[in-house]
């Protein structure tokens, strides 16, 4: 069974309460979120490997440990997991990127994928998909089943909010997959929107609505 981290460090929730209310304009939401993804992925890389080396300060020569040079790729759910890369990067700045269309159809809530371009090596790299919103699950449970497709075998998952309907549906359909999430809300309404939630994260980074 996989992992599921909810990262209920101060600053993460602080950041969280603003971009939930509704009076957060594109301008600071899109920062909020672009700091919510740096401060998820520390967490998220906790378990890189890393190896000894030696390296000469001003006063001697200290063994210390560096990132052993794992291949990561960061995949982005468009649209609005374009938003978390850019604080992704500022931690990982090495990570090759790809993306993945998926929109929602409205009416039936099902996703439709209509772009994937990925790194040629992605089945040596460790990924990380990134979206905003786990909501019905639908979105990321088939991204991530097209980005296995494609040969990838280490996958993480990232979200800011999760419902625990997408939550089950996730660990229920990609058991190999750790997810971790800024917080985990109450429930979806009958629209599939995450209650409480903050609306539309797409629009709302992109100014859309
Ligand atoms: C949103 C969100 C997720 C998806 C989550 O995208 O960014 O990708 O919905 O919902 P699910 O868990 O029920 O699949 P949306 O389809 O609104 O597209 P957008 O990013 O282009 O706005
Ligand atoms: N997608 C969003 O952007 N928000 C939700 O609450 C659910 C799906």
């Amino acid at each position: 069974m996989s992992k599921v981290m909810i990262m209920d460090h101060p600053l993460v929730q602080h950041k969280v309460s603003i971009m939930r209310s509704k009076d957060t304009g594109t301008k600071e939401f899109k920062e909020l979120v672009s700091e919510v993804a740096t401060l998820l992925c520390y967490e998220a890389t906790r378990d890189l490997p890393t190896e000894e080396v030696e390296v000469e300060t001003p006063i001697a020569v200290a063994k210390t440990r560096q990132l052993a040079g794992r291949k990561l790729a960061l995949v982005p759910i468009l649209r609005a997991g374009l938003g978390m890369v850019d604080g992704m990067l500022a931690l990982l700045p090495a990570a090759k990127v790809g993306h993945i269309g998926m929109y929602r159809n409205e009416e039936t809530l099902e996703p439709v994928e209509y772009y994937c371009k990925l790194p040629d090596d992605i089945a040596e790299r460790e990924v990380i998909v990134l979206d905003p919103m786990l909501a019905t699950g639908g979105s990321a449970v088939d991204a991530i089943r097209q980005i296995k497709k494609r040969g990838a075998v280490n996958i993480k998952f990232i979200a800011i909010i999760g419902a625990p309907e997408g939550l089950e549906r996730l660990q229920r359909e990609h058991p190999d997959v750790d997810l971790y999430v800024a917080a985990l809300d109450e429930k979806l309404n009958e629209n599939g929107y995450i209650v409480p939630g903050l609306g539309d994260a797409g629009d709302r980074i992109f100014g859309t609505k």
